[in-house]
């Protein structure tokens, strides 16, 4: 086997940034990237949330998180944010944008600064993010850049129209940006979650009556997914794995999808 098949998952020592990585999916990313032995920065509001998440992820893994209190849809924010990774470490590998939040109203409910904060957090960010990030990938010469949509960048959602559009531009978001940046090899892609078990979801319990069932019974896997149900995916896209695989989107979603 050549030295590049043995090292095709390796991310040792990377330096990686994960937004909303205090919590559900985030702190699975945040997880199967230590485990990995990257270097990772956990971007969030919360501190005290991040601090809690990174002395879990320092028992699991040696290696402590660094935690960075931010509000991703603030610009100056995010410039801070990632000017501290750089200043820290040189270098950012990798980035994943997975910080969002959702208003679950009937768009005839929905008011405008709704739809601007929905918008802001869950879709400008990772344009922001991405755009920080750019210049320290380029001189690299390498980086990977991974955005997190959801089963509602492919289906609509009646009862979180700012949700769906958010996570539907976040796919042409990770086309765009791949398309600018394949040159500069950075690779930009997509994943979709299905249905994961986090506080966002446990919210969308309480708010839409039946969800779980409902969704349960569509999940071929006969499963809600757990946040380390990204780690996977998550690994191989930040990783040499998927050095020539740009623009994609992938589901993690127990065949959610391709279910009538
Ligand atoms: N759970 C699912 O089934 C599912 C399915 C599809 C897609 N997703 C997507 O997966 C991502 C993570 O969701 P989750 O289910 O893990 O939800 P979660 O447990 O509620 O986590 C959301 C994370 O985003 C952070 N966040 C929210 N607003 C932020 C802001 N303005 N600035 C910085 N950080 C912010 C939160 O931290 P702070 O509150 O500390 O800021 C938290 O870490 C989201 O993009 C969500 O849309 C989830």
């Amino acid at each position: 086997m050549s030295s590049v098949m043995r090292n095709l998952f390796d991310i040792k020592d990377k330096i990686a940034i994960v937004t909303g990585g205090n919590g559900g999916i985030g702190l699975g990313i945040v997880q199967a990237l230590a485990h990995g032995g990257a270097k990772v920065a956990i971007v969030a509001r919360n501190e005290e949330k991040s601090r809690a998440a990174a002395r879990t992820v320092q028992k699991e893994t040696g290696s402590e998180p660094l935690v960075i209190t931010a509000d991703v849809s603030r610009p100056e924010q995010v410039s801070s944010a990632v000017a501290t990774v750089n200043g820290k470490f040189g270098r950012i590998d990798i980035l994943f944008n997975n910080a969002g939040i959702n208003i679950r109203k009937p768009p005839q409910t929905l008011t405008p600064e709704e739809w601007h904060t929905v918008l802001d957090v869950n879709l400008t960010s990772a344009f922001l993010l991405s755009k920080e990030v750019y210049p320290a990938m380029k001189q690299a010469g390498r980086g990977k850049i991974i955005n997190i949509g959801s089963m509602t960048s492919i289906f609509g959602a009646s009862f979180a129209p700012a949700y769906a559009t958010s996570k539907g531009g976040i796919v042409q978001l990770t086309k765009s940006l791949a398309l600018a940046w394949a040159a500069d090899k950075i690779q930009v892609n997509a994943i979709l979650p299905g249905w994961f078990e986090t506080d966002l979801t446990n919210r969308a319990r309480v708010e839409v009556a039946g969800l779980y069932e409902r969704v349960l019974a569509r999940i071929p896997a006969g499963r809600w997914a757990q946040p380390d149900d990204i780690a996977g995916t998550a690994l191989w896209l930040a990783s040499p794995a998927s050095d020539y695989v740009t623009g994609v989107a992938v589901a993690v979603d127990g065949g959610y999808t391709s279910s009538l």
